[in-house]
């Protein structure tokens, strides 16, 4: 017989309503909210305000409140929260990748410590199941790559630039269609990618990663030369949570890609995300859903507290064969690169060019660059820098090194 789930549900809005509708649709779980608390008086709301309150010791010192669901917009207080829930002896449900990717190592810990379950399938691409399936599924095999289209803001506005549209018009209409803040710096710039990328390493190879660790590179500046450099040769842009094991190391970074006719992820559009496992004995499998909403949240946050009515706890089980891997940025890789300004693209070193394009309006360089190179520039404040990732696999940085070596030994 499964336990009784109390629930302490922190936000009621987006995720939190969602949650709210699902769970009372959904006749299979032995589940009840106890209490909601939210942050703003005289809101609005659905329900009864006697649903509310705006303490948080309402849930957190309820001794009949053994789950909660932490679903705020404020990773800093979620953290305060998410802590004294612990300390309280109570399970955690969250969907707040900036809160994971930030405090994951520390709450893993402490939730350990008590023999807690701190579960967190929604802050990964939402209704897609790719957190307990990189757990359980993939367990006993050996994983080379992962990659994600893990944003439905810029997939959306992608769609659109590749339909002829310009960024702003197609920010705007993300916007209007709320899959955009009106503040849209975390989902254009790169951040919330890169969030989801950190829980995807950790859960895909048993790598802790701080964000400080991680290249994020939006699409902010993407214009119409680039877009049809892309349409030229038949690919797509989109913006790659890309994460790979070569020998000993893992590589990983968000960045816009070049996307081919024939990858999984070419026709995944607008604000739809998918992820790409890449595994020795499965192969490569792909993943599509909708990677935010309400109900298809809120479906992720259902299924974390079904499985803690089983008392289900991620083991981390990689970690342990993760002790001989490690985080690196030393790799190579084949770009575009492209400016008004040819000049400008002069001052990035490449191992070697393939195609250099110049003319009065755009120019452009291909090859291949030592990931270090890009990392000298925040180029999400290089209004007129752009660059993507050629569909070729990542190269070790020994790789050219030993090139340059062996040039120099038949000069
Ligand atoms: N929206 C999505 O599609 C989606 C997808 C995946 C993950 N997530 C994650 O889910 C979480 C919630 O997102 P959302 O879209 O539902 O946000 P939202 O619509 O902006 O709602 C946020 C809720 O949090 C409450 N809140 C904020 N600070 C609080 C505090 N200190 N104490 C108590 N309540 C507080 C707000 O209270 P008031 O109502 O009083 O303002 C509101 O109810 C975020 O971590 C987000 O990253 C969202």
């Amino acid at each position: 017989m499964s336990k009784k789930l109390n629930i302490g549900l922190f936000g009621f809005g987006c995720v939190g309503e969602g949650l709210y509708e699902v769970l009372n649709k959904s006749n299979l779980l032995n589940a009840e909210i106890k209490s909601i608390v939210v942050k703003t008086k005289n809101k609005k709301r659905t329900l009864d305000e006697s649903y509310f309150s705006y303490d948080s010791n309402v849930i957190l010192e309820d001794p009949e409140i053994n789950t909660v669901v932490e679903l705020i917009d404020d990773a800093e207080a979620a953290y305060i929260i998410v802590k004294k829930a612990f300390e309280k002896g109570k399970n955690v449900v969250s969907a707040n990748k900036k809160l994971i990717a930030e405090h994951l190592d520390e709450l893993i810990s402490i939730a350990k410590g008590k023999n807690l379950s701190f579960l967190y399938e929604a802050s990964v691409c939402a209704s897609i199941p790719i957190i307990r399936n990189l757990e359980e599924y993939y367990n006993n095999d050996s994983l080379s790559g992962i990659q994600g289209i893990c944003n439905g803001t810029t997939n959306y506005i992608l769609t659109q630039t590749n339909y002829g549209k310009d960024y702003k018009t197609a920010l705007k209409e993300a916007q209007n269609l709320g899959y955009a803040e009106s503040d849209p710096t975390l989902d254009v710039d790169g951040f919330d990618s890169k969030y989801k990328l950190q829980i995807l390493i950790k859960h895909a190879f048993g790598i802790s990663t701080s964000p400080e660790d991680i290249f994020n590179y939006g699409v902010r500046y993407v214009t119409k030369e680039n877009v049809n450099y892309a349409l030229e040769k038949n690919y797509h842009i989109k913006l790659i949570s890309h994460a790979v094991k070569l020998a000993d190391k893992v590589f990983g970074f968000v960045a816009p890609h070049f996307i081919k006719a024939d990858h999984p992820v070419y026709a995944v559009e607008n604000e739809f995300n998918a992820v790409i496992v890449e595994a020795l004995f499965t192969d490569r499998q792909l993943f599509v859903g909708k990677g935010a909403g309400s109900h298809p949240t809120a479906s992720a946050v259902l299924s974390d507290i079904s499985a803690l009515q089983y008392n289900y706890q991620y083991e981390y089980k990689k970690a342990e064969s993760a002790k001989e891997l490690y985080f690196s940025n030393d790799f190579a890789i084949k770009i575009y690169l492209g400016s008004k300004n040819e000049i400008k693209l002069k001052t990035f070193d490449f191992h070697e060019k393939d195609e250099i394009f110049q003319s009065r309006e755009y120019n452009y360089i291909t090859g291949w660059i030592s990931f270090s190179e890009l990392l000298k520039l925040d180029f999400n404040k290089e209004e007129d820098l752009f660059f993507a990732v050629l569909p070729e696999p990542f190269k070790s940085s020994e790789y050219f090194k030993r090139s340059e070596k062996e040039e120099l030994l038949f000069a």
